[in-house]
């Protein structure tokens, strides 16, 4: 089978996410103007400089304009990226639910909130780790806002780490265990 986006008569979403796995899931904390926590998952999420230290997640638009990531990161200029593992993926999916922006999904999914050191959207307590991020940049991409973000701390639980004071990634891929994307309905390993 051959692809050609230009012909392709359905959305390119299956077959570029079908393909591109896994993937990781950022799960994104931001908070509004008025102050209300916003969570949710991203799984186009990744690194996208080491120096200066930047990461990337991309919204896509809904129907009725951005998500409420995309616009506090926009009207903000700060995110957290907690990173999702195994034990927290059942309150990850409940966060995906499309909320109005005057409710917290922290509190729809009951998950515990903390504060973070540099900027001011919470952090999900308990993580393996977390990366508080200002903004660097946004380019709007067809339906998609990609935003980068800069890292100004990162957040690794003792676990995770070696005794020589580094990450331990096969620690961090013990704890992702089962937990992938893929391309039908809610995406975690379940
Ligand atoms: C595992 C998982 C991964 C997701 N990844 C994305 C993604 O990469 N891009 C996106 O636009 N929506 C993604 N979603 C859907 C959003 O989380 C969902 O639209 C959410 O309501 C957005 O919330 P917000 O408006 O509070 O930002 C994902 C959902 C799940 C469960």
């Amino acid at each position: 089978m051959k692809i050609d986006p230009h012909t392709h008569d359905r959305s390119m979403y299956r077959t570029l996410t079908g393909l591109v796995v896994p993937r990781p899931i950022g799960w994104v904390s931001t908070q509004n103007e008025e102050g209300t926590d916003n969570l949710a998952p991203y799984s186009f999420f990744n690194v996208a400089s080491v120096d200066p230290p930047i990461l990337l997640l991309s919204p896509g638009d809904r129907p009725d304009g951005l998500t409420d990531t995309a616009e506090n990161a926009r009207t903000t200029g700060e995110f957290v990226v907690n990173l999702v593992t195994h034990e927290f993926a059942k309150a990850m999916n409940q966060t995906s639910a499309e909320l109005p922006s005057t409710e917290s999904e922290f509190d729809h999914a009951d998950v515990e909130r903390t504060t973070s050191d540099r900027v001011d959207p919470p952090r999900v307590a308990g993580t393996a780790a977390a990366f508080e991020c200002v903004l660097h940049d946004i380019i709007d991409i067809g339906s998609n806002s990609l935003i980068l973000g800069e890292v100004v701390l990162v957040h690794v639980r003792d676990d995770i780490t070696t005794a020589d004071g580094k990450v331990d990634t096969n620690q961090v891929i013990l704890l992702l265990g089962l937990l992938v994307v893929s391309t039908t309905g809610q995406r975690t390993g379940l």
